[in-house]
């Protein structure tokens, strides 16, 4: 058997732990497929006194990580610390420009800073892979650089954070609020003690940017994805969106439009039809239709020490292997600029929720305002029961019709007094 590949591990903590356990349990196996062994040589992470659970007795220590990617005996850098800057971001620089591999689950980085790296990697001749930065454990890089590269893709959507999903699926399961659940996902693990980059759609869209680059050969546009989060749902949402035959989840979206890049992650509303609705509590899953393999569907764990250890390994058997290729599937200063394309003209069905004050004329002046924009409203769901405080949902469908149609409508009611808050637009995934 040849040389092994030598690996330095920056990070330690539920990512890291878990690569330590996965080679050390599975390393005669993917010796075997990867050609040569995979051999941690030194390990980094702040604090070098707390029990990890593994033995690291084995490999050398730095206190500074950025010693790792100078190291002789190094071959490929594992950056597992996180963050889109810092300490990551200069780990991983200074790695490629030493002419060493690099390995990431950091998808904020990898949304930032992935054109520059992957062009970095690309001048030096060295590998830059990071499929855990994207849905944890599914192999949906690997599934769109390697098994759909022969298509033309036509559309990416999917349930890009598990957090989220928990969330959603227990609100619609249980009829809780949204902050009530929140907290339980965060006693039981599932959401950070600060959530907001996962319930405000931002760590959706730092995984949609990373896969649009991949799918549409296109430079990553990350402050073009349009977000919203999850944090205005209400119960009644979900018994609307049940009593039309749909679920709510937090859906990332991505297509090419003329000359456009079109992004989006928003609450939608998904057909219970779809295999989309089933995808319940952490899980994750990406659909991307190709123009000759039709739709594909990615499904599985998107977080996790398992998961997550089980595609950065992957990573790093196929560098074994001597996999170089381009990060983004084209070498980065080929993928097109594209601006992003506009949404005002996508025509789709939406779902409008209005929360009023309960008193006579308010869905006289929203439907009014809703004909002015040139909405037509296929349902009026409910006129609800007034909630505490004396505030009612309105909540109704429209037709298809193109998006700045609603836009318009809402705009008319701009300032008017009888709404208690914004109106709520989820479109409904068709
Ligand atoms: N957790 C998941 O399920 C998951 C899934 C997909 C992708 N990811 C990504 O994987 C990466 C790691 O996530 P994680 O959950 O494993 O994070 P984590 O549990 O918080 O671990 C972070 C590790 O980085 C170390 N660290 C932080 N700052 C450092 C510094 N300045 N110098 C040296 N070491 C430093 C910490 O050291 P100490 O332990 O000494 O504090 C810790 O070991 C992130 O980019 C994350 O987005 C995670």
């Amino acid at each position: 058997m040849t040389e092994p590949l030598k690996i330095a591990l920056a990070g330690l903590g539920t990512v890291g732990g878990g690569v330590i356990r996965l080679i050390e349990a599975n390393g005669a196996l993917i010796a075997r497929r990867a050609g040569r062994p995979l051999e941690i040589v030194a390990v980094c992470a702040r604090d070098r006194t707390k029990d990890r659970g593994v033995d690291l007795s084995a490999y050398a220590w730095e206190d500074d990580m950025t010693v790792l990617a100078q190291r002789d005996d190094i071959d490929v850098v594992v950056e597992l610390v996180g963050g889109s800057d810092g300490p990551a971001l200069s780990l991983a620089r200074r790695t490629l420009a030493a002419g060493k591999g690099l390995v990431t689950a950091n998808k904020a980085m990898v949304a930032h800073h992935g054109m520059e790296l992957a062009a970095s990697a690309e001048d030096q001749g060295v590998p830059l892979k990071f499929e855990a930065a994207v849905a944890g454990g599914i192999p949906v890089i690997k599934g769109l650089r390697e098994g759909a590269a022969a298509n033309e893709l036509v559309r990416l959507y999917g349930i890009l954070n598990g957090t989220c999903n928990y969330i959603l699926t227990t609100m619609e399961r249980t009829g809780r609020d949204f902050a009530d659940v929140l907290k339980d996902a965060q006693d039981l693990g599932y959401a950070e003690a600060d959530p907001t980059f996962d319930v405000e759609g931002i760590d959706a869209a730092h995984k949609l940017a990373i896969l649009a680059a991949i799918g549409f050969g296109a430079r990553i546009d990350f402050p073009a994805v349009e977000i919203e989060g999850i944090t205005r749902l209400r119960a009644a949402d979900f018994d609307q969106a049940a009593a039309l035959g749909y679920v709510i989840r937090l859906i990332g979206i991505a297509d090419c439009e003329g000359p456009g890049l079109f992004q989006r992650v928003q609450p939608y509303l998904v057909p219970r039809s779809l295999p989309l609705a089933a995808v319940d509590g952490a899980t994750n899953a990406v659909v991307a239709e190709g123009n000759f393999a039709g739709r594909l569907l990615f499904q599985g764990a998107g977080a996790g020490d398992g998961p997550t250890a089980s595609a950065v390994v992957a990573d790093l058997i196929d560098i074994a292997r001597g996999d170089t290729g381009a990060p983004f599937s084209v070498p980065a200063h080929e993928l097109d600029a594209l601006p992003p394309a506009h949404a005002g003209h996508r025509r789709n069905r939406a779902y409008l929720r209005f929360t009023v004050t309960d008193r006579p004329g308010v869905l006289a002046e929203i439907s009014a305002a809703m004909r002015d924009g040139g909405v037509s409203i296929e349902s009026l769901i409910q006129q609800g029961r007034p909630e505490e405080g004396g505030e009612v949902l309105i909540a109704m469908v429209t037709h298809e019709g193109p998006e700045n149609a609603v836009a318009k409508g809402l705009a008319l009611l701009e300032g008017s007094a009888s709404l208690t808050e914004p109106p709520l637009v989820m479109r409904l995934l068709g």
